[in-house]
């Protein structure tokens, strides 16, 4: 990883996974995560107006952004040119890893088995996007997956809240969780910037009485 994105995911330990529709909700959002105390987006490809969204966003000073969903070489070469810093994938392709770091650029690949952690360590990828998380066994599965891969720290995501993120983050080789219940799309869509500052402010409250991770 880059040393700016390694140090602010580190030190937040949370990736909030953001479907933006409108591109007039990225500035009100960006503001909303700052002002929560969080300084970390992941803007999924998941609509047209995700792009727009990133480089809007990049404009908030301090504010770390990423693009999510990234399925493809030509996505991966549309979220750099747009601005971002860092890429995450729901699942492990090479191509779009051997991309991304051509171009020096973080990324986080998805992984749900063995064979999977496999693939990212073959790409030189040490730190992966365990997705979906919840759907494929939670914690218990994680700990398993850790337990021959000990080089590798995971990023949980999917079915990830306020009620189970304190104990995905208890476990020492849990970097982060990424999830998207602090910036739920019915919340953009309503304009509730409001709430999405309390939603953050609470996750970065309860990240904060956790212990770091190794
Ligand atoms: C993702 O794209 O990473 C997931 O859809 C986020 O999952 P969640 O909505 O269950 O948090």
């Amino acid at each position: 990883m880059s040393n700016s994105v390694d140090a602010v995911i580190k030190a937040h330990r949370l990736l909030p996974v953001i479907e933006i529709q409108d591109v007039a909700q990225a500035e009100p959002l960006a503001a909303a995560l700052m002002a929560g105390g969080l300084p970390v987006a992941e803007v999924t490809f998941r609509s047209k107006a995700a792009p727009e969204a990133v480089r809007l966003m990049r404009k908030t000073e301090g504010l770390c952004v990423g693009a999510g969903t990234i399925i493809n070489v030509e996505q991966a070469e549309l979220a750099i040119s747009s601005g971002a810093q860092y890429l995450v994938s729901p699942g492990c392709f090479p191509k779009v890893i051997a991309y991304a770091k051509s171009k020096g650029i973080p990324i986080f690949p998805g992984i749900a088995t063995p064979t999977d952690i496999g693939t990212a360590l073959e790409c030189g990828i040490d730190v992966v996007k365990f997705f979906p998380a919840e759907a494929y066994g939670g914690l218990n599965t994680l700990k398993s997956l850790s337990g021959p891969f000990p080089q590798v720290r995971f990023v949980p995501t999917g079915g990830i809240s306020e009620k189970n993120l304190a104990s995905y983050l208890a476990h020492p080789k849990v970097l982060a969780c990424g999830g998207s219940w602090m910036v739920e799309k019915s919340l953009l869509n309503e304009g509730k910037w409001d709430e999405v500052r309390a939603r953050v402010a609470a996750a970065v409250a309860l990240v904060k009485s956790c212990t770091p991770a190794s």
